[in-house]
């Protein structure tokens, strides 16, 4: 299916894309107050000989445009928005809010955040203040009214950017003021009735009940281990309160800039998880993301690509913006591993593969000081006669000849369900094992299907299953009774499951689902788990199909369902370990074991020749990923490995101008995007 096409629910993004911007955007964050006038100049040349259309600036400006309180000095920005539209780069505006200057922690020092333990964090870094502090929500709107009304009507302004990585340093603040906060909103929650708290939070366990809503706290630092359910509200309230932080600031831009999409750049990454973007992605005008490769990683592309389509199913299927990545090393990594040669450019093409149709960076210049002076740019320290910027030059290039896949649609015949809920709710202490962690299943089943060459879009749970063939449920510890109903409707209707051990157990209070695991898939699967067999640390087993397993084991037994493998060692030898239910034409399996990555992929290969999904037919190590809308397709090969390679492909590779007649050959490390000939939009 075309993602988000069968959807009902109006798109969030890509109907509110800059009009000024004909192609793709090309870009990166520009902080030319960290340079002389001279240099804006030669910026402005390079940024016009490479294609840059539009740049964030501003994103952290607050210290420069309020060097005191309430006195405003926008001449500097200004001077840059004029330069900008003078040579026709549009901004990317930033409301500037992301961090208070100095001034601010002296003059409202209760703004600061607060860690579990009672820490105050203090100003020196970045975005050190309280997400549910009355008085920052005043002065940062105060800002942003300053800059709305001063650039409204400013040629260059294409959009808004809203502070910057909401969340990223002070997603969870534990102070007196967030736990009045808290303590408000879970009134709300609730509906004033503290014995609903009392309930959801299973306070009748270790004389936790509550009598007055004054003794509520944030989930602080304690002797023992803090109420699951309590982490869990919490965790939801601090993603709740940044997000009604961005929707504010939103809806004065809003206002006064009617016509101007908004957004903020979300963080979805193998490394961050503190907001729950599923409900951030409906306020967004454009869904925008930063992401960094996990550079030690020598499969990083895949973790890419897994973040990429995790975005897409955040914008429903819509285009999407990649805010920031690196065109080489970051700075804040343990080591610091550069770009190999042409992957910063398979990076950003993997990305508009995957529906974006912006490609920007973090930052145009490097720094020569402050927190990321060794971070890269488009020009790093040594300048313009280097890989790096030749890379930026082809990259222009490549972005203009491809221009034409702006708007259009990835295929993808498989989804995965991924809920940042419910892996809160496994990083919290005392589960049976340590080793069961929230997105380990999730990646090796997606790591499966890209090297089967299949597309795979992540969604959030109450997403529309309809038109994808196979759906997978990777660890899926929280579930709800809509989305476990709807799971079953879908393989009611034909549709294909397979759900990872740890599934369906609690619902989401955090309470333990009652009759047998795995809960809420219990009669789906056709299983009744009644204990849990974790295995010791490094402990492996074999099962009697050859595969090889760890971490987790149960004693499961089969109530409609088949066997499809057993354990033949470990703790219950003969007991099945892989199980398949047929349901009607489609079916539902369950893995009951963390499956070696051999293992994981033979399943899911046979899962997928099941449910008739096309597998296995291009190279080791090749990306292949169809985009495609009213009468055009685009197919886009990037291949990771080192030695040229053969993919079937009719048309025109719009990279390098040549003709395709049923193949195209894709040098090592290089990318193709294929305008194909066959039409398939119908
Ligand atoms: C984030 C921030 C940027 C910069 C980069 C460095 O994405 O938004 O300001 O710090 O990280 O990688």
């Amino acid at each position: 299916m075309i993602d988000g096409m069968s959807s009902n629910q109006r798109p969030a993004s890509g109907s509110r894309w800059p009009r000024q911007i004909p192609g793709l955007a090309f870009g990166a964050d520009y902080n030319p107050e960290q340079w002389p006038a001279d240099t804006w100049r030669e910026d402005l040349r390079l940024m016009q000989e490479v294609g840059v259309n539009l740049v964030a600036v501003n994103v952290f400006g607050w210290a420069s445009l309020e060097p005191e309180p309430d006195r405003f000095e926008l001449d500097e920005l200004s001077r840059v928005m004029d330069m900008l539209a003078e040579h026709g780069v549009y901004a990317n505006l930033g409301t500037g809010t992301a961090s208070p200057p100095p001034w601010f922690w002296r003059r409202f020092p209760d703004t600061l955040p607060m860690t579990a333990e009672g820490t105050r964090l203090w100003p020196g870094g970045r975005q050190a203040w309280c997400p549910s502090s009355p008085t920052f929500r005043e002065r940062a709107l105060g800002l942003v009214y300053v800059v709305a009304e001063h650039f409204a009507d400013h040629p260059a302004l294409a959009m808004w950017h809203v502070s910057n990585e909401l969340g990223c340093h002070n997603a969870r603040c534990y102070c007196d003021i967030s736990a009045e906060a808290f303590r408000r909103w879970l009134r709300s929650r609730y509906d004033e009735d503290i014995d609903a708290l009392n309930a959801a939070w299973g306070t009748a366990f270790w004389s936790q009940r509550y009598t007055d809503w004054r003794d509520v706290l944030p989930p602080r630092a304690v002797p023992a281990i803090v109420n699951p359910a309590q982490q869990l509200d919490f965790r939801r309230f601090s993603s709740a309160e940044l997000l009604d932080h961005f929707r504010a600031e939103r809806d004065l831009l809003r206002k006064r800039t009617p016509g101007v999409p908004v957004t903020t750049n979300l963080m979805v990454t193998e490394h961050i998880n503190a907001l729950d973007y599923a409900a951030w992605g409906p306020e967004l005008d454009i869904v925008a993301n930063d992401h960094y490769l996990i550079a030690e990683d020598p499969d990083a592309h895949v973790e890419l690509a897994f973040c990429a389509d995790r975005v897409r199913g955040l914008a429903r299927g819509e285009p999407w913006f990649l805010m920031e990545h690196s065109t080489s090393a970051v700075n804040w990594q343990p080591r610091n591993v550069a770009k190999r040669p042409g992957e910063l450019r398979r990076n950003s093409l993997a990305h508009v593969a995957r529906g974006a149709d912006a490609v920007s960076f973090f930052q145009w210049r490097a720094s020569t000081a402050g927190a990321e002076r060794h971070h890269s740019a488009l020009i790093p320290h040594a300048g313009t006669d280097t890989k790096i910027w030749r890379e930026v030059q082809q990259l222009g290039r490549d972005l203009r000849a491809i221009q034409q896949v702006k708007g259009t649609h990835v295929e993808a015949p498989v989804a995965m369900l991924v809920d940042y809920q419910s892996q809160w709710a496994l990083e919290h202490d005392a589960h049976p094992s340590r080793d069961v962690t929230g997105l380990d299943r999730a990646h090796a089943l997606y790591r499966a299907a890209w090297h089967a060459g299949v597309t795979t879009t992540i969604l959030a749970p109450g997403a529309d299953l309809t038109g994808y063939q196979l759906v997978l449920i990777p660890t899926l510890y929280l579930v709800s009774d809509a989305t476990a109903a709807a799971v079953s409707d879908y393989v009611g209707s034909g549709g294909h499951v397979v759900v990872t051990y740890y599934s369906g157990i609690a619902d989401m209070d955090d309470r333990i689902r009652l009759g047998g695991y795995p809960g809420a898939f219990r009669d789906l699967l056709g299983v009744h788990v009644e204990e849990f067999f974790p295995l010791r640390h490094g402990e492996r087993i074999r099962l009697d199909d050859g595969s090889t397993a760890d971490v987790w084991t149960e004693l499961l037994h089969l109530r409609g369902a088949e066997a499809v493998s057993s354990y033949r060692d470990g703790p219950l030898p003969g007991v099945p370990a892989v199980t398949r239910r047929s349901v009607g034409r489609g079916a539902a399996w369950y893995v009951a074991t963390r499956l070696d990555a051999e293992g994981t992929a033979r399943l899911l290969g046979r899962v997928l020749t099941e449910a008739g999904i096309e597998h296995g037919s291009h190279p080791t190590g090749v990306e292949v990923v169809r985009r495609v809308g009213a009468g055009k397709s685009f197919l886009f090969v990037v291949n990771h490995t080192d030695s040229d390679v053969e993919v079937d492909a009719d048309g025109v590779d719009l990279v390098t101008g040549r003709t395709c007649s049923r193949t195209i050959t894709v040098v090592g490390g290089g990318v193709g995007v294929v305008q194909e000939v066959v039409d398939r939009s119908g």
